[in-house]
């Protein structure tokens, strides 16, 4: 707040003056950390038996509903850090398995807490033997997003003990299941729509190694990896592993709010993943570039978006208002795993596509840059996945992100039952009609 701005002309101060002009009434609010407090503002009351004034904020795109010191970004920068680490540097150094810990600790481990962690992790990759029934009793053409959202809701039946949240070391037991046995079930899922059976964990192989082993192995004895691809996964992995405050992190808080277990939180964190505006986006991506089908397309295409008939997925963020840092590492990994698997023909009509756009009024004036989805579809395409399974790549590392999100939420001294207000726009204390007379 610069000095003009102050009601005396004199030195700021970490506060806000607000004058509520329907009494005159002058209020003086904190500022901590740049935000001001809705419940300040409840004070401010039109007469004695006004409720307060309340905030309004639809899609929470001013309102910070937590505090957080598990990823930091800055949108206009286009800066993502996990526990302050650069993503760019992560996903150069670092893996999947190794962020998870540093999500979940905030702390880099040293070698043997690697060393251990990498073993709790292998040793939970299992899920129970009744867990392949009811993968089998979903229909054949089953969307595997829906199945994974059911089957990790479905854990909580197999670990009631999850719900003891108030035990430190329960809760990182049920972390460690969670980041264990998302591959396996996405795995399971997977299979099951092709008809085929289902693959057990090798623990023998690295993370992401095990994942390809459990959706691609067939009558080898022992699968093995191809190490480009095998890294390439991992870093896509470690890209999609926490993002802040992301609709399906919010969902995730706001169920585990309710102080349920976490497998019922993270199933909910699945389902706001599934929609095409969050972890649906990659799907929709792939969709759309094979219906533009052509580079000669594209033009008619593109006027469809800027005339609103359509929208360029993979394009524009809530938070980066530049280029999404994820997606310049992506497109980096698309060229190493062409290499081992021939390229994709639609990476000629995405970049034509992101070519287009930033040179284009529309996109620049509303700063629409390719977000992490726009190029990762085409890599997940190229190991030989069908776009259903897109949005379930995006869940099995956000789910070191949301549990550690929840691991942060739940001893959150400030956080309650996450319950929003409203602004009441019905009918008010009608009298009940008959239904003769209505
Ligand atoms: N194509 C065309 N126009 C767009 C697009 C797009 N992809 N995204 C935003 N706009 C326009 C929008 O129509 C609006 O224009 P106007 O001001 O004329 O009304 C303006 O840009 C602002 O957009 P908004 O919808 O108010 O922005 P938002 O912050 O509510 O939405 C978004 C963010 C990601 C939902 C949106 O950009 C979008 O729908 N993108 C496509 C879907 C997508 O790629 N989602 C993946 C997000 S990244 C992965 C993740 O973390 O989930």
């Amino acid at each position: 707040m610069s000095p003009e701005n102050q009601p005396d002309g004199g030195a700021p101060t970490d506060s806000l003056t607000v004058t509520d002009n329907r009494t005159g009434q002058t209020f003086e609010l904190p500022i901590t950390d740049g935000t001001v407090r809705a419940m300040d503002f409840r004070q401010m009351k039109a007469d004695a038996d006004d409720f307060g004034l309340m905030t309004y904020d639809p899609a929470f795109t001013n309102t910070a509903s937590c505090r957080s010191a598990v990823t930091f970004i800055d949108g206009d920068a286009g800066v993502l850090e996990y526990r302050g680490y650069p993503i760019e540097q992560l996903a150069e150094k670092s893996t999947y398995l190794e962020v998870a810990y540093l999500l979940v600790y905030g702390e880099l481990p040293t070698q043997p807490e690697l060393d251990e962690w990498t073993h709790h992790v292998t040793m939970h990759t299992f899920v129970h033997e009744n867990v392949k029934e009811f993968v089998g009793g979903f229909r054949h053409d089953a969307h595997p997003m829906g199945m994974l959202l059911g089957s990790v809701g479905a854990l909580s039946t197999f670990y009631p003990d999850a719900n003891e949240i108030s035990d430190p070391e329960n809760r990182l037991i049920q972390a460690v299941r969670l980041i264990a046995k998302m591959p396996t079930l996405a795995a399971f899922a997977f299979r099951h729509t092709r008809g085929q059976p289902l693959v057990y964990p090798d623990n023998d192989l690295r993370y992401p190694g095990n994942f390809l082993g459990m959706l691609y192995k067939m009558t080898e004895l022992k699968y093995e990896p191809d190490p480009r691809l095998e890294r390439a996964l991992d870093i896509l992995f470690i890209l999609h592993a926490d993002h802040e405050q992301n609709c399906s992190t919010n969902a995730v808080r706001a169920v585990g709010s309710s102080q349920v277990d976490p497998y019922s939180a993270v199933a909910a964190g699945i389902g706001a993943l599934y929609g095409p505006l969050h972890g649906g986006a990659n799907e929709a991506v792939l969709r759309m570039l094979r219906r533009v089908g052509t580079k000669e397309d594209i033009p008619a295409f593109m006027k469809g978006v800027k005339e609103g008939d359509e929208r360029l997925m993979g394009f524009g963020h809530r938070v980066y208002k530049n280029y999404d840092p994820r997606a310049k590492i992506i497109k980096g990994a698309t060229e190493d795993v062409f290499a081992v698997t021939g390229k994709n023909p639609l990476l000629e009509i995405a970049t034509e596509m992101e070519k287009i756009a930033l040179e284009d009024e529309y996109f620049v004036s509303r700063k629409l840059y390719p977000n992490v989805d726009f190029y990762s579809g085409l890599i997940y395409e190229a190991l030989g996945l069908p776009v259903e399974m897109f949005p379930v790549m995006f869940a099995i590392p956000r789910t070191s992100g949301w549990i550690s999100q929840w691991l942060e939420m739940v001893v959150d001294k400030e956080q309650k039952i996450a319950r929003p207000r409203q602004i009441y726009t019905g009918a008010r204390s009608r009298d009940y009609t008959e239904i003769a007379s209505r």
